[in-house]
């Protein structure tokens, strides 16, 4: 019988196939099973056990990234962070994500930029963006859902650790040559903060130096 890890997969596959292509439109029917799916997903499904977690909580890395599929259409990775880490603001470029806590508790900050090119055109131009409250998740709530244009932007704090979560992405970060692909990831800070509504201006910014990740072997069955 196919575990649910692989069930998950497949249907993320068939979900997300031809994902980069310019034509591609989500079958929501598909993506709504996803949801469905993903939140069924366990620590032990993925094989995060207390095992890997102590590992995470000795080495000195803030962040430890497992991956766990890849091709040209999806990402399927885990994240595990510290307690007190923080996975500074970032983007996710015209794609599609599934977050499921599966240890931990994490507290969630997304925003939802209204025009993504604005993003690209100047490094030193604020970008108008909503920020939507922030949640505090753990193993037993569902899945967080990010779209191209809803909640694509997140930083994600550790409250309780180490904190693990999986992550479907679609289409994947492309790397492409040199080093910089058709879809980098950028990370942002709020420069305005208006106190009377939602309305922020973000700009994109270095990584900070201090947040890192260590990369760690996935310990299930590979998914081919
Ligand atoms: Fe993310």
């Amino acid at each position: 019988m196919a575990s649910r890890i692989e069930v998950l997969w497949k249907l993320a596959l068939k979900t997300f196939s031809g994902s980069k292509t310019s034509n591609y439109k989500i079958c929501l029917k598909n993506f709504e099973k996803l949801k469905c799916l993903i939140n069924e997903i366990n620590a032990e499904d993925v094989y995060v056990d207390k095992k890997v977690l102590d590992y995470v909580n000795n080495q000195s890395a803030p962040m430890c990234a497992i991956d766990v599929f890849e091709n040209q259409d999806i990402t399927i990775a885990i994240f595990i962070l510290k307690t007190g880490v923080t996975l500074p603001l970032h983007d996710h470029p015209e794609m599609h994500g599934l977050l499921k806590v599966i240890s931990g508790v994490v507290k969630i900050d997304s925003y939802s930029i209204e025009s993504y090119r604005d993003k690209v055109s100047d490094k030193n131009k604020g970008i108008a963006a909503v920020k939507h409250s922030s949640t505090i998740i753990k193993h037993t709530d569902p899945a967080c859902v990010l779209t191209p244009f809803l909640k694509n932007l997140h930083e994600i704090t550790c409250l309780e650790g180490p904190a693990a979560f999986l992550d479907v992405l679609s289409p994947p970060y492309d790397t492409g040559d040199y080093g910089k692909g058709k879809r980098p990831c950028t990370f942002f800070k709020v420069v305005t903060i208006n106190e009377i509504s939602d309305n922020v201006q973000l700009v994109a910014t270095d990584i900070p130096s201090t947040f890192y990740s260590k990369s760690l072997n996935y310990m299930g069955q590979p998914l081919r």
